[in-house]
């Protein structure tokens, strides 16, 4: 027992449009989300379940939501999201879930709980986790205080390196780090938004986010940037132990054509 991992995959800032064609910046997002779905099954990658970790549609459209569920169909585990900046919470609520996308906000499984936050602000690019949110998350940490945590939201609660995008991040991110050092149980944080590998720690706590399945923001940058490298996803294993392992896997090439002088996006 104790030594088979719970593996999850997580996929972030898919930004599907409602029209299947349609590209952000040179590369057609929902192109892009396939080469990363079908290296995900030419690897075979054992899987638990998957997390997307927000920016699921460009366009919010109902019908971007739904070819989202219908592409994950062919992996045949769970999905659990949360909404981006980009995303509409209202219409992601009325369509999932749907096929083997879930609206749950708890997953508990083994020695591990992973905990959906909800960082969207309406209007904004910028995130904020309301005061309902962060109850939430307090509520999931005493409700089962052995489990070792991960929390998953969209935007970042750490700078990142590039001045215009940790302008963009979670904007009361000192409350967040102040509840969670409570607990002692927090074991990881993960997040999308900023379109690239990340990861440090902060006080014990591991922070990781993924690269887009579409377009990638260049790092250590001030100025909004493209960088030329290709999609990916992030897989995971969490011991029982509270060990977990991680790494980022990317696509061959990109996946469309490369902006170099994109200013924006
Ligand atoms: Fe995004």
């Amino acid at each position: 027992m104790g030594n088979v991992p719970l593996r999850i995959i997580q996929i972030s800032d898919t930004h599907l449009f409602s029209d299947k064609d349609k590209a952000l910046l040179g590369v057609q997002t929902q192109k892009s989300f396939k080469a990363v779905l079908d290296l995900l099954r030419q690897r075979a990658e054992p899987v638990d379940f998957i997390i997307h970790s927000g920016d699921l549609s460009q366009d919010y459209s109902e019908s971007a939501y739904i070819r989202i569920a219908e592409m994950f169909e062919e992996f045949n585990v769970p999905v659990y999201c949360v909404p981006g900046n980009h995303d509409d919470p209202k219409i992601m609520s009325a369509v999932y879930p749907r096929g083997l996308v879930s609206g749950d906000r708890h997953i508990v499984k083994k020695n591990w709980q992973i905990i959906l936050l909800d960082s969207h602000k309406s209007g904004a690019v910028e995130g904020y986790l309301s005061h309902l949110q962060l109850s939430y998350l307090q509520h999931c940490l005493h409700t089962y205080p052995k489990h070792h945590a991960i929390i998953l939201f969209h935007h970042h609660p750490l700078p990142v390196g590039s001045h215009w995008l940790d302008n963009l991040g979670l904007t009361n991110a000192d409350d967040f780090w102040q509840i969670i050092s409570k607990f002692s149980n927090v074991n990881t944080v993960l997040f999308g938004h900023v379109h690239q590998e990340f990861e440090k720690i902060v006080n014990g706590v591991k922070c990781y986010s993924t690269p887009s399945t579409c377009i990638q923001f260049m790092r250590q940058q001030d100025h909004f940037g493209l960088e030329n490298l290709p999609p990916g996803y992030r897989w995971i294993n969490l011991y029982d132990d509270g060990r977990l392992e991680t790494a980022v896997v990317r696509a061959a090439t990109y996946i469309g054509t490369f902006e170099e002088n994109a200013a924006g996006y």
